[in-house]
Order: C-alpha cells, then structure tokens, then sequence
C-alpha cells in the first residue's frame, strides 16, 4: 500500500526518543527515507541516526551534507530536539538561560535554516514543523526560559513560513500540552500534580495524539495550504483562537 510520504526524504531532530521518536517512526512507516539527528544515537530500524547537537553549527552543517549525500533532499523538518529542566525565576542563571535558548530556539533557527537552504536549492518545496509549547503561548511556573524560548519558536515560526512560502515551503509549529515523555516525567511532583489538575481533559497527552497532527502537516496534500499555523494540542489548556 502506498504510504503518505513514499520516497519523501524527512529529517527529525530530537528523534531518539520521546515525541521526535514517535513522529520518526510514522514518517518511516509512511515510506519516508527518515534521518533522525540527536546528541545522542541509538539504531531505529529503517532510519538513518546522526549524532549532532543542534546548538554547533558545524555539526549541523555537516549532519545536513551527510544527509543530501545518503538520502537526498529533505522534503520535511520536524524541529522536536528540545530540553526543558524547571527553575524557579529567582534562582535563573544565566547560564541555565542561555543553555535553554540555545537549544530550544538556536538549534531550532541552525536546522531550519539548513533544511529550508537545500529545499530551496532542490526547487521542490518543502515542510517545517516546530515543536513549540503551551507554555509558550500561556506561561508556566518555573519556566521563564522554557517559556521565552518556546513562544520565540512560534513567533520564528511564522516570520519564516512568510519568507519561504514563494519557495512553495510551508513552516508550522505544534504546541503540545504535557505529553506523557521522559523529558515531562523529569519536572517535580508537585509542578506535575499541579498542571494535571488545571487540564481540561483531566490527563496527559500520549506521543501517538501529536504524530498525526505532524502528519498532517508535512502531507504533501493535506499540509499545503497550512502554513504560519501554531497548532493548539494541549488537551483544552490553552483556548484560544
Ligand atoms: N513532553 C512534553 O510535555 C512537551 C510539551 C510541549 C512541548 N514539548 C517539546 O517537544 C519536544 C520533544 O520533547 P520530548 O518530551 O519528546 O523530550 P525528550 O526529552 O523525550 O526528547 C528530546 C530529544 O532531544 C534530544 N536533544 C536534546 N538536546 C539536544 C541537542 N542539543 N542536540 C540534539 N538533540 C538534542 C534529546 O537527546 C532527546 O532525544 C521538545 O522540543 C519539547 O520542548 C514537549
């Protein structure tokens, strides 16, 4: 049966694990040719694991050169590396700061970029998903970084699905609420009991409730006229137009 991405090249940072793996393992299972790029790298059956930190340009670079030479060019970009460690503001260094914007929306701006100079290079088009937040469009104790970052991603979002819509590139972002990951289960009890008990839907999100939504938007059909959108999946957190 022909698979929604058949033959379409589609890069996913943050793959290894969590939401990035989910959306890795769907794309390959809709006949994608899936590079996954992560700090860290495990074998994923029918991918091609890079190990790059988003923050180093150079790395980056070369993870994209690798990636054109053994796979060709990328058609997608789903930006879902991402870290998310809790500090209350008073206790905010700088260094915790700037980690958080570097990964979080530097490597996000270093990987975009590449993907969008070789879609344009390649005169195909293309599709970029961010993953953003909820909490970059509604706020979160302890998460001013997180938070900066997030809505800096969203805003990166669409001033960027404006540049690059002429190339036929569409860019959209996902706002997941909390979603049942490792890097979730890693925020304090009480921060968790908390954001469990203001949700709507009165639970978590699964990985497996985001993939679609991603997609979606990197669907050859389904996705082209989607471009600029941040895409509210947070359970009924966050209601807004
Ligand atoms: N889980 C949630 O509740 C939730 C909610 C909203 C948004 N998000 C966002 O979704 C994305 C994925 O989150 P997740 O829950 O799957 O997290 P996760 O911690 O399970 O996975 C993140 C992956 O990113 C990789 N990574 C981190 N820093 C990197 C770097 N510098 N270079 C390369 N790879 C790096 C990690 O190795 C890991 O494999 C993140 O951007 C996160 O902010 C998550």
């Amino acid at each position: 049966m022909a698979g929604e991405l058949d033959g379409r090249v589609a890069v996913v940072t943050g793959g290894r694990r969590g939401i990035g793996r989910g959306i890795a393992e769907r794309f390959r299972d809709e006949g994608a040719k899936v590079a996954v790029l992560d700090r860290e790298v495990e074998p994923i059956d029918g991918v091609l694991s890079i190990a790059a930190d988003i923050t180093d340009e150079t790395q980056v670079l070369a993870a994209f050169a690798q990636i054109g030479e053994e796979l060709g060019t990328p058609w997608a970009l789903v930006n879902s590396a991402g870290i998310g460690p809790a500090v209350p503001f008073l206790e905010l260094g700088v260094d915790a700061w700037r980690e958080m914007l570097a990964v979080n929306l530097e490597g996000t701006f270093l990987c975009a970029r590449e993907a969008a100079r070789a879609m344009v290079a390649g005169g195909a088009g293309g599709r970029i998903v961010n993953i953003g937040s909820q909490i970059g469009l509604k706020g979160g104790v302890e998460l001013a970084h997180y938070a900066a970052s997030k809505a800096g991603v969203h805003g990166f979002t669409r001033a960027i699905a404006r540049e690059l819509a002429p190339s036929g590139i569409n860019v959209n972002a996902i706002a997941p609420g909390p979603i049942d990951t490792e890097m979730l289960m890693g925020m304090p009890d009480d921060w968790l009991a908390a954001k469990q008990a203001e949700l709507p839907l009165g639970r978590f999100g699964r990985v497996e409730e985001i993939v679609p939504t991603a997609l979606l938007l990197v669907s050859p059909v389904g996705g082209a006229y989607i471009t600029g959108a941040v895409m509210n999946l947070s359970g009924g957190d966050v209601m807004a137009d």
